[in-house]
């Protein structure tokens, strides 16, 4: 069976489009928005917070089975210790806030990255978010949480260092699919998109091996004002991508 496809009630409504099963968010411009808006930074990243909310039930309306947000980086521990606490204490409230609107609309809930420097309640709140959407089967919802690609993947390769020094995998068993499952993303499937907002083009430690065969999408909106409108065409976007993963297909010959 092939990609599924939306026939979206827009202008554009004989289009059919591909949807994605997995897109990645690098949710930037939180603080420009508040800026531009007269409002303090932390405003911004309370509207980016709701926003994802907005775009998680968008994503599960188009039967997108997996989105993952990039919250906070290993490297966002550099801001301001000021705005560090606002942000941590926002994902506490999100993450006590998302057992609820997880069961609402059967979203089941994970959070990747090093859970050590996060603190304690987060850390419950998390494994309490996890566990009591664990059995939903409608959206996956991942969240990046002080998340580092190289980060991972030299976590993974310590793993597997010490999985293969006490014999419990052999020298030939390590594969690209292996070392996948030695990441935070094991048992997911790579993303098919990824977007980032706010103008900027790069992908900041997100993702690196994830992301190896994803189409790229840059948007100069703002994360807090990115509606369903915008996700609309991203996908459209992505639906006109020719994806040869290094092979050659009718269209590009
Ligand atoms: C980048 O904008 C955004 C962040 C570093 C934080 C992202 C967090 C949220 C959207 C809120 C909470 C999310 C969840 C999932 C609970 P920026 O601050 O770098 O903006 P700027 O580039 O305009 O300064």
């Amino acid at each position: 069976m092939g990609a599924p496809c939306l026939m979206l009630m827009s202008n554009d409504s004989t289009n059919n489009l591909k949807i994605p099963k997995h897109i990645a968010i690098i949710m930037d411009g939180n603080g420009r928005w508040a800026k531009s808006h007269g409002l303090p930074r932390n405003i911004g990243h309370v509207q980016g917070a709701k926003n994802v909310e907005n775009i998680c039930r968008v994503a599960g309306e188009m039967g997108i089975d997996y989105i993952t947000f990039y919250a906070f980086s290993s490297e966002n521990w550099k801001r301001p210790d000021a705005e560090v606490k606002k942000l941590m204490n926002l994902f506490v409230e999100y993450t006590k806030k998302a057992v609820k609107i997880c069961k609402k609309n059967n979203v089941r809930m994970l959070v990747i990255g090093d859970r050590n420097s996060l603190g304690d309640k987060l850390v419950e709140n998390i494994r309490i978010a996890e566990e009591s959407s664990k059995d939903n089967t409608g959206l996956t919802m991942i969240i990046a949480m002080n998340y580092g690609s190289r980060d991972e993947i030299v976590h993974a390769v310590n793993r597997i260092v010490e999985d293969r020094e006490t014999g419990r995998i052999e020298k030939n068993d390590i594969t690209e699919d292996m070392f996948s499952s030695y990441l935070y993303t094991a048992g997911i499937p790579d993303p098919d998109l990824l977007i980032r907002t706010s103008g900027e083009m790069r992908l900041s430690n997100y993702l690196l091996w994830q992301l190896s065969y994803a189409e790229l999408y840059f948007t100069d909106v703002p994360w807090p004002a990115f509606t369903s409108k915008d996700l609309e065409n991203a996908i459209k976007e992505y639906s006109r991508r020719d994806r040869r993963f290094g092979n050659i297909t009718e269209e590009s010959k």
